[in-house]
């Protein structure tokens, strides 16, 4: 099957407090995007790659990155904006299946990777790298307002890998009808498609916070070893 890969970075990092996006944060000499997009690069049978970029961004074009297969796309409102220009631009490619990989988790594995495709192409359904949860989830504000049983709990993690057009399509009547869209799956989970949950390394983080950072160099560094 013909596979194409969308990459949302064209996020602001508020949450870091920084003067630039995470995605351009240096982890061992190369940026979170570089180190993600060399990830994406090493997918076996990958046809094209968007990244979505804010129309603002002024880091994207001094990236090392000098491969024919990556186009730059125009970053959106929300992340979900984001990955439905990019999907909109990838039509003209016609892919069967799309991967989407969020450009803040350079720490993905290939063989997580791997297991999200082989299981989405075996059984035709789309899925996601999910971890369980392994906190106890409390609900409430000030005070706790009891406790989540958590054996049915997972984290969303991406790559999020959906059938091309089912996800364009859901995207689009999601954000038609005002839905808080936060992944794919849950544009696909309101238009009542299946998302199966494939179980993933819990280290393949988001790097949101400062504390991320710190840890995600730290992993950078055992991978590199
Ligand atoms: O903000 P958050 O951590 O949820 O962002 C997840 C990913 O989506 C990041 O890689 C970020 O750059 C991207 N994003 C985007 N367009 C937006 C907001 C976030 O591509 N409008």
């Amino acid at each position: 099957p013909k596979i194409a890969i969308v990459v949302p970075a064209a996020g602001v990092g508020s949450r870091m407090q920084l003067s630039h996006p995470k995605q351009y944060l240096d982890i061992a000499g190369k940026t979170v995007l570089e180190h993600t997009l060399d990830k994406m690069l090493h997918i076996p049978a990958v046809s094209m790659i968007a990244v979505a970029v804010s129309e603002q961004d002024a880091y994207f074009a001094d990236l090392n990155i000098n491969s024919r297969r990556i186009i730059r796309t125009p970053g959106g409102q929300e992340r979900s904006d984001s990955v439905l220009n990019a999907l909109n631009r990838l039509v003209e490619y016609a892919p069967d299946w799309v991967l989407v990989h969020d450009a803040a988790r350079p720490l993905v594995t290939a063989s997580d990777i791997t297991q999200l495709m082989t299981q989405c192409i075996h059984k035709g359904q789309g899925g996601i790298l999910a971890a369980k949860v392994k906190d106890t989830i409390k609900r409430g504000n000030e005070y706790s307002l009891g406790t989540v049983p958590r054996d049915e709990l997972w984290q969303a993690l991406t790559p999020q890998m959906f059938p091309f057009e089912a996800l364009r399509a859901a995207l689009k009547s999601a954000l038609l009808n005002n839905v808080k869209i936060t992944d794919e799956a849950s544009a696909m989970e309101w238009n009542n498609e299946p998302v199966q949950l494939i179980a993933g390394r819990s280290d393949n983080i988001k790097i949101t916070t400062p504390e991320d950072y710190a840890l995600a160099c730290f992993l950078i560094s055992q991978q590199q070893k």
